[in-house]
């Protein structure tokens, strides 16, 4: 049979369902060159096996120096507006054995524990927010609840007290809106955000200096945090804040969005759902959680991986310097991995899905993003049980972004006063 013709990739349609055009990679051309809207070209791996195997792969480094272009340079690769010195070394920037230092300082202060203890919390925010538009009888659940929830669970976390939380909340905005192709304030907010943790972190430093006791809050600990005596510096902390905020807020919006959306576009197992939350039993939630992650997860490619040295991937050789982009969604839909993979099933068994990664880089925030979105679902679908989609979903627009995706309004209604 001849083979069908190559799919457009990042184009509006694509960004709107990218899954048939990564079926058509994943048969036709598992680790696909391309050229990225940016001009920068790059590999893409598409099938979990081979996914799986490059996440591994100590021969592609995430350093964007090893890129044969360096087209970090030109902010072409990496996070969009952190060209800063200071805020390129962090965890999603380097190799071991620097990864590894400060991997197991960070996750000396952020951990499962401090995340545990932080659940009254989050509900609490959720609570509130649901409260701020519950005897409306409609939402936009993206603007008002997916969105401010992550970024005002990381700033407590962080320790970023409640007056300057809605500063966060505008400078997370302008670096969302960037993924959307408009470019303006990106670097500005980058840069408020920077001075801003710069700053706190100084001051939590000369607090804890004259005055040792444990503070609760995440940045406290990572000023307290030392490996054999070695303290993390101040622009290493503050690269760390920011890659948690960065990587912790956007991801969750998404988690929240496209769940959401997938169950309200499945009312079958939204029924199953929303059954076993009234029975109180809590089983499902935790694996729908991680069915909606591997059936429409918020990171849709991997961050940046560089080629070392020349290096085979699924029979295909990449020449040292090349940019290799790992498509997590791809691979969390591959028929050699997953039964059914275009089917929602919240009661999967079998489901190692690469959602959060694989390897080193693993996401270290995967308890706080599953402690998350497991309340704000289970919340909003106990609260407002009659929860429905207030717009066609043709009409509805997502955000393309090249390492994320997720939808820019998510118009609902409901019987008002829940
Ligand atoms: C890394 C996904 C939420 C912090 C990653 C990676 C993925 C991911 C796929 C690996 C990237 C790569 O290998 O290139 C997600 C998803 C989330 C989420 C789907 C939400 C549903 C969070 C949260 C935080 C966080 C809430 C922190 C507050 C990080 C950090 C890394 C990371 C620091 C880098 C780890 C390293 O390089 O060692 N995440 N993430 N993430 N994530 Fe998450």
């Amino acid at each position: 049979m001849p083979v069908p013709p190559a799919p457009a990739l990042f184009t509006f349609e694509f960004a709107a369902d990218p899954y048939p055009a990564y079926a058509w990679l994943r048969e036709h051309s598992p680790v696909h060159r391309t050229t990225l809207p940016s001009g920068v070209e790059a590999w893409l791996v598409t099938r979990y096996a081979d996914a799986r195997q490059a996440l591994a792969d100590t021969r592609l480094s995430k350093n964007p120096a090893h890129h044969s272009e360096q087209a970090h340079r030109s902010g072409r690769v990496g996070i969009p507006g952190e060209r800063s010195a200071e805020l390129m070394t962090h965890l999603l920037n380097i190799d071991p054995p620097d990864h590894t230092r400060l991997r197991r300082l960070v996750s000396k202060a952020f951990t499962p524990r401090r995340v545990a203890e932080f659940e009254p919390r989050v509900q609490q925010l959720t609570d509130r927010l649901i409260d701020s538009f519950a005897e409306r009888g409609s939402a936009d659940l993206i603007h008002e609840f997916a969105f401010p929830l992550p970024i005002y669970a990381i700033c407590d976390l962080l320790g970023v007290p409640a007056e300057d939380q809605d500063d966060f909340r505008d400078w997370a905005g302008m670096m969302v809106r960037h993924a959307g192709g408009k470019r303006g304030g990106v670097g500005r907010a980058v840069k408020r955000m920077r001075t801003y943790l710069a700053e706190l972190i100084h001051r939590k430093r000369a607090e804890l200096t004259a005055q040792p006791l444990p503070g609760e809050d995440l940045i406290s600990g990572l000023i307290r945090a030392s490996d054999h005596g070695e303290h993390l510096t101040e622009n290493e902390a503050a690269a760390m804040a920011f890659i948690l905020l960065f990587a912790g807020f956007e991801t969750t919006v998404n988690l929240i969005g496209n769940g959401l959306y997938a169950l309200l576009r499945n009312p079958d197992q939204r029924a199953l759902l929303q059954d076993a939350l009234r029975r109180g039993d809590s089983a499902l939630l935790a694996g729908a959680v991680e069915e909606l992650l591997r059936y429409d997860g918020p990171v849709e490619l991997a961050t940046w991986r560089f080629a070392t040295a020349p290096v085979t991937i699924g029979g295909t050789e990449i020449p040292a310097g090349d940019p290799v982009l790992v498509v997590l969604a791809a691979a969390d839909r591959d028929p050699d991995r997953f039964d059914g993979p275009d089917t929602l099933d919240l009661a999967r068994r079998d489901n190692p899905h690469l959602g959060f990664g694989h390897g080193i880089h693993y996401c270290l925030g995967a308890p706080l993003a599953r402690l998350e979105g497991q309340i704000a679902l289970a919340t909003l679908l106990t609260r407002l049980p009659d929860l429905e989609l207030a717009a066609d979903p043709d009409d509805l627009r997502w955000r393309g972004g090249l390492i994320m995706r997720g939808l820019r309004d998510l118009p609902v209604r409901f019987t008002p006063g829940s």
